[in-house]
């Protein structure tokens, strides 16, 4: 993987940059624009060397909103980055070749109206190559998508790594051997994607933490009533995790009407939002003890405004973190961040990434195809 520092040329080169703007939008404005906040000194590096710069990225767009990137170009603008939003892919290479300046800045129209971008099409890829000389990927949260703007671009021209990828990679990596005590947290849903990590962070860590639904997903396997909670598809088989001393779950969860409840006290109607407080507590234990803290995932039904145990954790590990230099606090997914955001907190973390399923799937593997297309 080549660092941008190391390309030769940049006066009046055009690079092709894939960076994630895949961010919420509400009613036409970005809600979240950590994503884009942190492309930016890529996207500065390369302009002010002088490069012509071609922004392009996918957003999966949610029923009712427009499939536009429109919007990210405003939030670019009050940035700083002034960028020429170019709707249709097919009029780009006419305006990079006799209108766009050296040091200025394009961004094509969301990736996906294109249908060769997920299926990795060849031409598609060719073509979106052939607006550039230099390609840069500064997405590393779809670096997990074989898509043609992540694994196809690169077999068509010269390919370097952003230095929030670079970042990505070199923190993410601590965890394949951290310092200890270690305590890996893991939430969110869906196991039957997971159990690979869970497999190998349970021989790597410390403590594994396991909340979110995914924690229901144990209290089912130990033959607790689940009631209403969201559970797996009912494919995943935990049996064999459940007397490991390492894997801790919730000690006590709180339903809808946000009652406290411990977890094998569930009647059949209700259903599981967050963590109790005593969980949060008992984690508190865990992380001052820890040197190294993974966290991905938030804690309860985040999207739903179920956002306290989440808090919680979120100002356990800050604190923790800032006042123990020897401590490193690696902390990802959308809304995990979005929490950290929201409290104002960022910098008293370690790192924090920009991966949701792209971390979880670079921790499982050490590497990902976006990353191993770089070569
Ligand atoms: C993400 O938000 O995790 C990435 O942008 C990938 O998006 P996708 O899951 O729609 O491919």
């Amino acid at each position: 993987m080549r660092s941008i520092t190391e390309i030769e040329y940049f006066d009046g080169v055009k690079i092709l940059v894939r960076a994630d703007f895949n961010v919420p939008i509400k009613n036409g404005a970005v809600t979240d624009d950590f994503r884009i906040r942190t492309a930016l000194p890529t996207i500065n590096f390369l302009c002010e060397k002088g490069a012509k710069v071609i922004l392009m990225s996918h957003l999966e767009v949610k029923e009712g909103e427009k499939a536009t990137l429109a919007p990210v170009a405003e939030v670019l603008k009050k940035l700083g980055r002034e960028v020429k939003f170019i709707s249709n892919i097919r009029d780009a290479n006419e305006f990079i070749d006799h209108e766009l300046d050296n040091g200025q800045c394009v961004l094509l129209e969301n990736l996906r109206l294109n249908e060769g971008e997920k299926k990795n099409d060849r031409k598609f890829a060719e073509e979106l190559a052939s607006l550039a000389d230099i390609f840069v990927n500064e997405a590393f949260s779809a670096c997990h998508r074989k898509h043609a703007s992540i694994v196809g671009v690169p077999k068509f021209l010269p390919s370097y790594a952003g230095f929030q990828l670079e970042k990505e990679v070199k923190n993410l990596s601590q965890a394949f051997n951290p310092a200890h005590p270690f305590i890996f947290i893991l939430s969110g849903a869906k196991f039957e994607t997971k159990l690979p990590l869970l497999e190998k962070f349970l021989r790597i860590a410390d403590t594994v933490f396991v909340g979110g639904a995914l924690a229901n997903d144990i209290f089912k396997a130990k033959g607790y009533e689940t009631g209403r909670s969201v559970v797996s598809d009912g494919s995943v088989d935990l049996s064999k995790y459940l007397s490991n001393p390492k894997l801790t779950v919730p000690v006590d969860v709180v339903i809808e009407n946000n009652e406290i409840k411990a977890p094998d006290l569930l009647g059949k109607d209700e259903k599981i939002v967050d963590a109790g407080p005593a969980t949060v507590e008992s984690l508190r234990g865990k992380i001052n003890a820890a040197k190294f803290i993974l966290w991905n995932g938030p804690l309860g039904l985040y999207e739903d405004g179920f956002t306290a145990a989440t808090a919680g954790v979120t100002r356990i590990v800050a604190d923790h973190t800032s006042e123990n230099k020897n401590v490193m606090s690696i902390v990802g997914g959308g809304d995990t961040v979005a929490a950290i955001e929201s409290l104002g907190i960022s910098d008293k973390f370690t790192f924090l990434s920009t991966g949701g399923g792209a971390m979880l799937d670079f921790l499982a593997q050490g590497n990902l195809p976006g990353i191993e297309a770089l070569g």
